[in-house]
């Protein structure tokens, strides 16, 4: 039979990697408790109709990166692609705000979005976040930005570039976006097709379009930073004095938007210069109107989301090693049916003492089996044959030290217990 492979843009993340993915996935719990966030945990799943009218049905990811199906009830599924409009229809149906005035939820989740798949573009990837709930205020921003960049520094990642804006609100977006539109239509004709499309529902995602003509086109594009309405100037205002307060570099790019439509006022990426063409390491931003227009009482709220792949990327290119291979402590080699049956009740002792501990299942030669135990890196090995069946102990062999000595089976949990 044909041999069955993975799907295009999923990775199957093998026994080391785990290793890696598990001590990465501890350090964000740590952070975020550090920072007083709360776990949320949403289904794989929602209907499509969350994703489809709250993100915006002309962003890539609407239009064409969604895994949707119909189910038996004709209900149409979609397979998450982010986490923010799940944690929001979460937050509301379950009405977290009656017993939290502020809800700050954080989360680790894989997400799927069928985009071409390359370095750092999967099919099925990895976020980790967090959201603020319940708040307007810019302190809420800067802690948002703040904890994202402190993962990044807790994981020692270097090279990294914070660009932040704001897209202000819809008082200040409406006129900004007729004088956008006039910048841009006496040379509609040489924007890219996806550009076109979007000049009359959302041109300002036209300001961050990746195509080179589009770029030169935009150069001198009026900036929205400079047509914010008092409140939200303020509000970017403030933002910016904390950043600066608390010594985060960044930038000011006055025509990053972001590629989902939910978002108001703060908008931010975190790119790294370790990567290629996905540099995007982490993007966040303001949603104060979600909430309403997910058919919930007004919550501003505030997040940002990161790739882990991209993450675990970005520390493999800067030489990082976040976790050193897993080292087994106790290798039972015993030669003999007697001596394997006495092993298997070893196992579960040493095991029921907190140590890691395995034996040979394939039968082997004890100098196979002593290989197996190099192979794993294995601390102690303890030796039973017949001649120390006889005698009642072990023949301990120290592997870092290359000693060996006698141990009394008595005294084998007090004799390791010295040299753990
Ligand atoms: P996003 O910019 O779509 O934002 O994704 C955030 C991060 O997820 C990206 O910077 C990137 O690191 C990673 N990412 C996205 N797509 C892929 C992919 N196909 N393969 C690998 N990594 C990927 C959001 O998802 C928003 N929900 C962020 C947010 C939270 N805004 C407010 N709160």
């Amino acid at each position: 039979m044909k041999q069955l492979k993975r799907i295009k843009g999923t990775q199957d993340i093998l026994p080391e990697a785990a290793a890696v993915w598990l001590a990465v996935e501890k350090k964000i719990h740590s952070i975020m408790g550090l920072y007083n966030f709360k776990e949320i945990r949403t289904p794989i799943f929602e209907k499509t109709e969350l994703f489809a009218r709250r993100i915006g049905q002309l962003t890539d990811i609407v239009s064409k990166e969604m895994y949707t199906f119909t189910d038996r009830g004709r209900k149409q599924i979609t397979l998450k692609p982010e986490m923010t409009a799940p944690v929001m229809r979460a937050y509301i149906e379950n009405k977290l705000y009656a017993s939290m005035p502020v809800n700050k939820l954080y989360y680790i989740s894989p997400l799927f979005r069928q985009e071409n798949p390359q370095a750092g573009r999967l099919r099925q990837f990895h976020q980790f976040g967090a959201e603020i709930l319940g708040t307007r205020e810019p302190e809420a921003d800067v802690e948002i930005i703040e904890l994202a960049m402190a993962v990044y520094q807790a994981a020692d990642i270097k090279d990294l570039t914070l660009e932040i804006n704001s897209v202000g609100d819809p008082q200040c977006r409406t006129p900004y976006k007729i004088l956008l539109q006039e910048y841009i239509r006496p040379n509609l004709e040489q924007y890219c097709q996806d550009c076109r499309r979007r000049f009359d529902e959302n041109p300002m995602r036209i300001l961050d379009c990746k195509n080179e003509t589009c770029r030169q086109l935009n150069s001198k594009a009026p900036k929205l930073a400079d047509n914010l309405c008092p409140d939200c100037s303020r509000h970017y205002s403030s933002v910016k004095a904390q950043l600066h307060a608390l010594n985060l570099e960044f930038s000011e790019n006055p025509y990053l938007v972001r590629g989902l439509d939910y978002y108001t006022r703060t908008v931010f990426e975190i790119t790294s210069g370790s990567l290629g063409a996905q540099n995007a390491v982490c993007g966040g931003g303001r949603y104060d109107l979600l909430a309403e227009e997910l058919g919930g009482q007004p919550a501003p709220a505030v997040g940002f989301a990161s790739g882990i792949e991209r993450l675990l990327m970005a520390a493999e290119k800067q030489g990082i090693n976040i976790v050193e291979p897993a080292r087994l402590d106790i290798f039972i080699a015993a030669m003999g049916e007697q001596a394997k049956f006495e092993a298997v009740s070893w196992l579960k002792r040493f095991r029921m003492l907190g140590y890691s501990c395995d034996m040979d299942m394939l039968g082997r030669s004890i100098k196979a089996q002593m290989r197996e135990a190099n192979r794993q890196k294995t601390r102690f090995v303890l030796l039973i044959g017949e001649d120390e069946l006889k005698k009642e102990s072990f023949s301990l062999k120290l592997m870092d030290e290359g000693r060996q000595l006698d141990v009394p089976f008595e005294m084998a949990a007090d004799i390791l217990a010295e040299y753990r």
